[in-house]
């Protein structure tokens, strides 16, 4: 049986991840730095994995004297370590280069066959950004080092995509710029099948997407539809967003990255092949009704 450490196994896509490698009979060590993460569903509907992981490892990549033993008998190594909505201090070089380096530094030590690391699709279209920099140097590191390797690149994530509902629970939603450009984001259940299937595939790159494209107004308005609201959509000008970033950089340079991040995906079409089979509109009817719940019995 085939060992795999599943690092990032506390996040949306790691969750299940980590499922699916267990479902497909794999033996799954899963790195957490706080495994209490590992017993509850996620904020996003993600799975508690308690039972699909074999044996947790406690640690945090950007301490290596944490990792000591971390790729011992593993054969496979899955990350999708990353900053996205975390709230510590450490910056994207701290963490989504130098933490995955941590771990391809002991890997290489220990014989393991083959590293899957997650990016993003489209990556010509933000290569300047600081996130994307990071990820892509990591990369480098990883084609040099000699190890098989698989990198996944998808588009966005029905995680990341659940702000569109939020916000119309909210009442308007905030689309940058004009809300015409396009996406198929894909639901993690999905895209951790393409992750698995990279353990044992040759291929170095897989661009992968959702089953469905939609623009971004069409996604607000899904999202107004599932709550059944009429749709309030603002359009904020891309020279108004620019501003703000320019002023917040030399305060909170982390903040002033991510909303970078967040326009240029809001600028440019991000699609990729499509895969997989859940549904944007389930996704948020399900996710719509978890919201309302929380909302209503916040009020008591
Ligand atoms: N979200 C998207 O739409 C999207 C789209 C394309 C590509 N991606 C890429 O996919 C990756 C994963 O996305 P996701 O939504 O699954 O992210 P996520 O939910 O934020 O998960 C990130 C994982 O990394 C772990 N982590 C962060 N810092 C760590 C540290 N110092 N030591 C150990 N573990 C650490 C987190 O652990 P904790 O639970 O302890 O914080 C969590 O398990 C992202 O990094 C991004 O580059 C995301």
């Amino acid at each position: 049986m085939k060992k795999v450490l599943v690092a990032g196994s506390t996040g949306y896509l790691g969750k299940y991840v980590v499922k699916e490698f267990k479902e497909q009979g794999y033996w799954v060590r899963a790195l957490a730095r706080n495994p209490r993460k590992i017993e509850k569903e996620g904020p996003f509907m993600e799975p508690a994995i308690k039972d699909y992981v074999d044996e947790v490892f406690v640690g945090d990549v950007t301490k290596p004297e944490t990792l000591e033993g971390l790729c011992d008998r593993i054969d496979i190594i899955f990350s999708s370590v990353g900053i996205t909505r975390q709230k510590d201090k450490l910056t994207f070089r701290d963490v989504d280069y130098q933490g995955n380096k941590n771990i391809l530094d002991i890997a290489l030590q220990k014989s393991v066959e083959k590293f899957i690391f997650v990016s993003i699709s489209n990556v010509h279209l933000f290569k300047h950004l600081e996130i994307v920099k990071c990820r892509e140097n990591f990369i480098e590191e990883l084609k040099n080092s000699g190890l098989k390797y698989t990198v996944i690149r998808p588009t966005g994530y029905f995680s990341d995509i659940s702000e569109f509902l939020k916000m119309a629970i909210s009442g308007r939603i905030y689309l940058l710029g004009d809300g015409k450009n396009k996406i198929n984001p894909i639901h993690g259940a999905d895209l951790a099948r393409v992750c698995v299937d990279g353990a044992i595939n040759n291929k170095n790159e897989i661009l992968v997407g959702g089953p469905k494209t939609y623009t971004e107004e069409e996604i607000a308005k899904i999202a107004f539809s599932v709550i059944e609201s009429p749709p309030k959509i603002t359009r904020i000008p891309i020279w108004f967003v620019n501003i703000i970033i320019r002023m917040l950089r030399p305060f909170n340079k982390h903040k002033s990255n991510l909303m970078e991040f967040i326009l240029a995906t809001q600028q440019n079409d991000v699609i990729a092949p499509p895969s997989g089979k859940h549904s944007l509109k389930e996704y948020f009817e399900e996710m719509a009704e978890k919201l309302l719940r929380k909302r209503s019995s916040s009020y008591f």
